[in-house]
């Protein structure tokens, strides 16, 4: 047989439990000592409960008696302990605040502020204008395969136009690309017209380095396919592009050839005296058109074709372009 219980001793065991829960909270010095003193206290093996379990010996109708006790002491306990972990808190945000200091007067560590090189600077410039004038950018792979760098623009491969264009060879029919213009192919083959696209990129050619060659550089196409495009809308097109970014120059156009346009262009802005080509362009040869599946009677477009190092140099008044490759901080940090 278990101890025998009575009802006096059960209520004086609860009215010391509440005393000693009260200092205890007060004494409480941190939100993690109240968590633990409300597990000790009103969790399931608390104190509380072991109370609660002697409960069970007593008459039935003592019993409820213990239990109001019961729960007015874990209200009790339970106010108390919220009370004090107010107080916690509140005295910990302020030792924080009276801890911390901020000196404004400190040196600050210094990151030299970087900025975009001035030739991704160029293609950016470039893409924003014709953005202005309702072009979306398309973009296409480095490596290419002969098809779509050649053949579908309609460089078959004997062609001498390929001579001018040598390139880096990979296995398996594939190869580095010598212009951008394989971009056009690539998105009319996904996307039906009308387009207007620009394709910025990187292309590459078998040169020997010298001034003004580089076997690395980059490229930004431009393709318009609609109804009714003329080479009114090329020239106008073209025109106000260069005027945007040399400001109002000279322009002129120089019939010139191109496999994958008829009639084909080049064009000379007047810089500094001289005449100077800055790009490719013409209408959409009606071959390429058909190869893709579209009718060039109804379909007709123009493309053009820049070398962003050139835009780029002579905008800075660049004379090398090798400097654009050497990452020479001395040099890049005047743009
Ligand atoms: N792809 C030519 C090149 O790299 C440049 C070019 C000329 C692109 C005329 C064109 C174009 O789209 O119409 O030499």
């Amino acid at each position: 047989m278990s101890a025998p219980v009575n009802l006096q001793e059960l209520v004086g065991q609860l009215d010391r439990l509440e005393a000693e829960a009260a200092d205890a909270i007060a004494a409480a010095a941190s939100a993690e000592a109240l968590e633990e003193l409300r597990v000790g206290l009103l969790g399931k093996k608390g104190r509380l409960s072991g109370v609660l379990g002697a409960m069970g010996k007593l008459p039935a109708p003592e019993r409820p008696l213990v239990g109001q006790r019961a729960n007015r002491l874990k209200e009790q306990v339970q106010g108390l302990m919220a009370e004090r972990l107010q107080a916690v808190k509140g005295a910990a945000m302020a030792k924080r605040i009276a801890q911390e200091t901020l000196d404004v007067t400190a040196p600050c560590s210094f990151v030299p502020p970087g900025h975009r090189h001035p030739l991704i600077a160029t293609v950016e410039e470039i893409v924003d204008l014709f953005a202005g004038l309702g072009y979306r950018v398309s973009e296409g792979p480095e490596i290419e395969t002969d098809y779509y760098n050649f053949t579908a623009l309609n460089i078959p491969e004997h062609h001498p136009a390929r001579d001018m264009q040598d390139t880096f060879y990979l296995p398996g029919d594939r190869l580095l690309r010598t212009h951008t213009s394989p971009v056009q192919i690539r998105h009319l083959e996904n996307n039906p017209p009308p387009v207007r696209i620009v394709a910025p990129g990187r292309v590459y050619r078998r040169d020997a380095v010298d001034a003004t060659h580089s076997p690395v550089f980059h490229q930004v196409e431009v393709l318009a396919i609609d109804e009714g495009l003329d080479f009114s809308h090329l020239r106008g097109t073209v025109t106000t592009f260069l005027q945007q970014f040399f400001g109002d120059l000279p322009v002129r156009f120089r019939a010139s050839y191109f496999p994958f346009t008829e009639p084909s262009a080049e064009v000379d802005v007047q810089w500094r005296g001289r005449w100077l080509e800055v790009m490719g362009c013409g209408m959409v040869d009606p071959a390429v058109l058909q190869g893709l599946g579209l009718d060039p009677e109804r379909w007709s477009g123009f493309a053009a074709g820049l070398g962003v190092e050139r835009f780029c140099m002579v905008r800075h008044g660049i004379d090398d372009i090798r400097r654009l490759f050497t990452s020479d901080l001395r040099f890049l940090e005047q743009f």
